[in-house]
């Protein structure tokens, strides 16, 4: 539980993980303050699938975290004893070609929201990438040595160690291609486009030379509710427990759903260009997640029906 009357505080509660957050933590009866970047783009009633009038309460404020006046605005005057900072740049290839930009937000906006947490005393929960590892060796555990290969990854490793010498009480959450529907919005996400794709007959192009361990959107927000919930401190890798190629992830969705998998074409990375380059062969080992936050996530192919609305939780 939180400290009474000072709430927990989201950034990029707009986005995919934020919305999720939001979800899990005000069903759990927290006090939240969940912000974005402007407008709140999602609504109490998709979120909830009931009526506005249904939905628990929470407070949703505008901050855009490179702007200094823009946190002082709302971290002052809510005084949340917990920032989970979910908001991020987190698009690899417009990252690479806006390195700039990529450390404006991910790096000098984490350093910012930090200053504002000391000033309030806020425990301070950063959610980071597989992408801070190379990729040579995974899957990878918390203490293996972080080693990026773009600018993203690096991003996101500069600010984590910005996180570890805050001096603040500190978790790190690193997790895998997230994939979910948001309740609000439209994302892409390679369970829908295999989906749509050999609905219509179309052959698809898919990567198999890299490995993942796919995280569902869902499991991401209970693990980081769990982290809270136990006040938790240091690294945590939190992400599916399945080992798969972006191909494997198709041949799934198309058995599962039964599909002619004889659309699929398995190629390598380098049939396509993208500026940032991935690591091959990530993934996480979760067993600390397990055995600490008693994390178990649902299998790719629960996470399959769970996206595509085939079945609830
Ligand atoms: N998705 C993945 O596969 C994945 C994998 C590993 C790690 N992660 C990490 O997980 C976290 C959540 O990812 P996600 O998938 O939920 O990402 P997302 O859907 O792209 O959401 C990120 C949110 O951050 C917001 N944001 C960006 N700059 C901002 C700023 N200056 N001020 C306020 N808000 C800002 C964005 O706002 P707008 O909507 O206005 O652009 C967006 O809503 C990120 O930290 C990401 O690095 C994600």
């Amino acid at each position: 539980m939180t400290e009474r009357g000072r709430p927990i505080l989201i950034t990029g509660a707009n986005g995919l993980l934020g919305q999720y957050l939001v979800k899990v933590l005000i069903e759990e009866g927290q006090f939240l303050v969940a912000t974005g970047r402007g407008v709140c783009r999602f609504l109490h009633a998709e979120v909830f699938k009931g009526t506005p009038q249904q939905a628990p309460s929470y407070i949703y404020a505008d901050m855009d975290f490179t702007d200094p006046a823009s946190i002082r605005h709302v971290m002052d005057y809510w005084k949340p004893s917990v920032v989970i900072h979910a908001g991020a740049m987190t698009q690899v290839d417009p990252c690479e070609e806006d390195p700039l930009k990529c450390y404006q937000v991910n790096v000098e906006g984490t350093d910012l929201l930090l200053d504002a947490a000391k000033a309030v005393g806020a425990r301070f929960v950063f959610v980071s990438t597989d992408f801070v590892f190379d990729g040579a060796a995974g899957p990878y555990k918390e203490d293996d040595t972080p080693a990026p290969i773009s600018v993203y990854g690096q991003s996101k490793w500069e600010a984590e160690k910005l996180v570890m010498r805050s001096g603040l009480d500190w978790a790190i959450v690193r997790t895998i291609l997230v994939y979910g529907t948001p309740f609000s919005g439209t994302r892409a996400n390679i369970i829908s486009w295999a989906r749509d794709s050999l609905q219509a007959g179309r052959t698809i192009k898919v990567v198999s030379d890299q490995w993942r361990t796919p995280t569902y959107v869902g499991d991401l927000a209970e693990g980081i509710s769990a982290l809270l919930r136990l006040q938790k401190q240091g690294v945590y890798h939190i992400s599916g427990r399945d080992f798969l190629t972006p191909y494997d992830m198709t041949l799934r969705t198309a058995r599962l759903l039964g599909l002619d998998e004889a659309l699929l074409v398995k190629v390598d990375a380098s049939t396509f260009f993208q500026p940032g380059r991935r690591p091959p062969r990530t993934g996480f080992i979760i067993d600390k997640a397990r055995r600490e936050l008693g994390f178990e996530p649902v299998s790719f192919d629960e996470g399959i029906l769970l996206t595509l609305g085939l079945t609830e939780r």
